[in-house]
């Protein structure tokens, strides 16, 4: 698995932003504070091998569903094969710039949580202007959004465009890692 996400990113550097998948702490961290007992849509952006997605696949209530859109195809490979089977869970090949079209087709019109481990430091700004709009499009109003990153240079960004912004830090992971919880 470690083998893999290094060798993933040694040939697509860009996109997936790390050299290991993120530790067991941090995704304590990042699902801190959401009420799993809710029935709730639940959106993970770049789930890479799953590490957070089989966290929240584990806690979600039986009418949660999660859907994981992952722009790298050998790692939505990993994904559908290791989660196979669960209703509740829909991996997408996909990229995070259009989550409206790739809901509807999974007839939803609204999400109540989104995950996200893409590694904004690199992706460039028009894409992630792009990536903003989308999750504001779709999250619903009391809905939040859950980013980490490696330093405090996505501050600006997200408090531009969300209501509040919280972050926490861990340590307990390679490189230590920014949790960002934000409301829309
Ligand atoms: C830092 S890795 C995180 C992987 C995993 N969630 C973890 O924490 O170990 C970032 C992930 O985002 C994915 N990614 C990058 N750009 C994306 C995009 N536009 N849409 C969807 N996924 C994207 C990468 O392929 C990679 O799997």
């Amino acid at each position: 698995m470690k083998s893999n996400f290094f060798s993933e990113f040694i040939k697509e550097r860009k996109t997936v932003g790390a050299v290991l998948p993120s530790s067991k702490f941090l995704a304590a961290k990042m699902l801190k504070g959401i009420d799993f007992k809710k029935n709730q849509n639940i959106i993970e952006l770049g789930p890479g091998t799953g590490i957070f997605t089989k966290e929240i696949i584990k806690k979600m209530s039986p009418k949660s569903n999660l859907i994981s859109i992952e722009l790298n195809k050998s790692f939505y490979k990993q994904l559908s094969h290791k989660f196979k089977g669960n209703a509740q869970f829909t991996p997408v090949l996909g990229s995070a710039d259009n989550i409206s079209n790739i809901i509807k087709e999974q007839n939803i019109n609204s999400v109540d949580v989104i995950i996200s481990s893409l590694p904004l430091a690199v992706i460039p700004l028009r894409i992630k202007a792009g990536i903003f709009r989308e999750v504001k499009k779709v999250l619903k109003e009391d809905g939040s959004f859950i980013q980490f990153q490696y330093s405090l240079n996505a501050k600006e960004i997200l408090n531009k465009r969300f209501s509040s912004v919280n972050i926490t830090f861990t340590p307990v992971n390679i490189p230590p890692a920014f949790v960002y919880h934000c409301l829309k």
